[in-house]
């Protein structure tokens, strides 16, 4: 199906466009009171996920409601995991929790690798999401980097520390790569689904990259990226990894397209680090989005003087905030869509 609006895609081929495209990590839920009807029509979060109409819906909401440049599938980076035979539960204003977790090399032995018809059901709202939007913008589908969701496996929810995550890469490497591995071809398996599904381009998601040891990084993290990357040859890819100063001209040589930055990144260092190749993502504080709309526009405006005309994405340094309100997101929206270069 023809893209009616391919500004995203255009950017990431290197063309020059006619304004900046834009959209914002986590933009499907948690502001909208739309999404938050939805939600609480249902028992929690993984219905929604696991249920493909709905899934859709709330994808499309932050399109209609805030006219954003993509749709991002609505899912969580946790549902590998889960098809590999640990099963997460989302708790309300806590976030995720692993009942069981990994500990040992037997306790690795015993995942599968996950074939994408293991998460079906994001598959489907892929699927159903296509056909709704029917080429209205592009879709994103996602995973997360290796790490992470080892990182949660191991510790069995969020963690200040991730301290027992990191224990086992020094008290037991060997396991630590096998599971690494088996999470990445899991991972591969999946967004080759989320691909064959209608998934325009894909990013992969290194959330806690910025807990590790820039050593450690290059061991545990970047092959695994690298990995998925050079498997993942039939849309660009997207690698944002959170607080991974130490990364960034490690990124520079990936075999994908963009690179996301957090709102920390000096964009002309990362321009530097990076290299000219590979188009920049990002990267307002999302804190900006509290304040008042003439600082937002100034903040906006510097930001994509900053990033220049091409090879730019405008998003935001990190997920959007539950609690910012949905029309300073749409202002800030409005503010990319309405700057002239
Ligand atoms: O970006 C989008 O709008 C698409 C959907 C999406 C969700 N999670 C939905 C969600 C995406 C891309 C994710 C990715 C994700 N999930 C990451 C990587 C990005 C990042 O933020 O660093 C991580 C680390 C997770 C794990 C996760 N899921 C946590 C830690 C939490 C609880 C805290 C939180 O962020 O709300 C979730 C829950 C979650 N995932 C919600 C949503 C909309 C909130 C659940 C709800 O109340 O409905």
């Amino acid at each position: 199906m023809l893209l009616k609006n391919d500004l995203l895609l255009r950017t990431i081929n290197g063309e020059k466009t006619e304004r900046t495209p834009v959209w914002l990590m986590r933009q499907a839920g948690r502001i909208l009171p739309e999404y938050r009807a939805v939600r609480n029509s249902l028992s929690g979060f993984k219905e929604l996920v696991e249920t493909p109409e709905l899934a859709a819906e709330v994808t499309i909401q932050p399109v209609d409601l805030l006219g954003v440049d993509a749709a991002i599938i609505f899912s969580d980076i946790l549902v590998i995991p889960e098809a590999m035979g640990l099963k997460y539960e989302m708790i309300e204003k806590k976030g995720p929790h692993f009942p069981e977790t990994i500990k040992s090399k037997s306790d690795v032995n015993k995942l599968k690798v996950a074939q994408a018809d293991d998460v079906q059901y994001t598959i489907d709202a892929i699927s159903v999401t296509k056909k709704e939007l029917g080429g209205r913008v592009p879709i994103i589908g996602f995973a997360g980097a290796p790490w992470t969701i080892f990182a949660y496996m191991i510790e069995g929810g969020g963690s200040k520390t991730f301290s027992k995550a990191r224990r086992m890469l020094y008290t037991d490497p060997e396991t630590s790569h096998h599971l690494l591995q088996k999470i990445t071809t899991s991972t591969i398996n999946y967004l080759k689904g989320q691909i064959g599904a209608g998934a325009n381009l894909v990013q992969v998601f290194d959330s806690w990259a910025g807990i590790l040891a820039p050593a450690n990084y290059e061991e545990f993290s970047l092959p695994y990226i690298k990995q998925i990357c050079d498997a993942i040859n039939e849309v660009p890819k997207t690698v944002f990894a959170k607080d991974a100063y130490f990364a960034r001209e490690w990124f520079g040589l990936l075999n994908c397209n963009t690179i996301g930055l957090d709102w920390c990144m000096d964009i002309r260092e990362s321009r530097r680090l990076i290299g000219d190749q590979k188009v920049l993502q990002g990267n307002l504080d999302p804190c900006i989005l509290y304040s008042s709309e003439q600082r937002i526009k100034e903040e906006t405006e510097m930001m994509l003087r900053q990033f220049g005309p091409s090879k730019h994405i405008a998003n935001l340094g990190h997920g959007v905030y539950p609690d910012t309100d949905p029309a300073k997101v749409k202002y800030y929206i409005d503010c990319v869509k309405a700057y002239q270069h």
